[in-house]
């Protein structure tokens, strides 16, 4: 089965998420700094963007930035005005995102914020910033304190989206050890017992294995 997802992954992401010499490079700097190669897949990427052009979004919050791939495909949405805000716990990932964005274009719209996102985005708060969308796919022990924070932060109209939700299944298991899949789950629970956010999650499979979104939209701030 999984052959078949690699297969159809392939024909999707050639026929809509063709990655340019920047997106290439960008998972080429990945390997070579032997960064984990778990960014998002090139139709989630496009996803991204899709869901960016959606809101019109003109602010972007992403926590957890790792060599900028996923940052490249939703700057990529971006007015020229337009601004992305990405957080990144890593000094020297960081500074690999920095030249790969700077490589595709758009060093003048990405803002990149080192250290732990616990420590950023009450900073990010007492700048008072509103984001259009918001990508939370850092540590997954810390998902319901980042979504927490990212609902001080968005409008009505706003998209929140989580990634890896479902890890081959392991969200099911309310007894789970582990802590990443708890986080997870009480993310999970929060989208979608928060009042005013209409929210839903999805599994999906390709080349990143099976895993899953969640997606919520902001109706209404209390
Ligand atoms: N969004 C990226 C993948 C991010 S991987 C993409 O799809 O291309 C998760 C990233 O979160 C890693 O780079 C990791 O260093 C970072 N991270 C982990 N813990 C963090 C924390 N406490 N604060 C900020 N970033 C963190
Ligand atoms: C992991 C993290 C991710 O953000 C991802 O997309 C896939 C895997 C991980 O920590 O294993
Ligand atoms: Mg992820």
């Amino acid at each position: 089965m999984a052959d078949q997802w690699y297969t159809v992954d392939a024909y999707l992401n050639a026929l809509f998420a063709p990655e340019d010499v920047a997106l290439e490079e960008t998972l080429q700097s990945t390997v070579e700094a032997q960064m984990p190669l778990i960014n998002v897949a090139p139709n989630q990427g496009k996803l991204l963007q899709v869901l960016a052009h959606t809101v019109g979004a003109r602010r972007i919050l992403e926590i957890g930035t790792l060599a900028g791939y996923s940052t490249i495909w939703m700057a990529r949405a971006l007015p020229a005005d337009g601004r992305l805000i990405t957080l990144e716990l890593q000094p020297d990932y960081a500074a690999i995102a920095r030249t790969n964005i700077v490589r595709a274009g758009l060093g003048h719209l990405i803002d990149i914020r080192v250290g732990p996102a616990i420590e950023t985005l009450p900073v990010l708060a007492a700048e008072q910033h509103v984001f259009d969308l918001v990508f939370i796919d850092a540590d997954k022990e810390s998902t319901p304190a980042y979504l927490a924070w990212a609902l001080k932060m968005v409008r009505a109209g706003s998209l929140i989206v989580i990634d890896n939700v479902v890890r081959d299944g392991a969200v099911a298991d309310p007894r789970s050890a582990d802590e990443r899949v708890q986080g997870i789950r009480r993310g999970l629970e929060l989208l979608a017992q928060t009042p005013g956010v209409t929210a839903t999650a999805l599994q999906t499979v390709g080349i990143k294995g099976y895993d899953g979104l969640a997606i919520g939209v902001v109706n209404a701030l209390d």
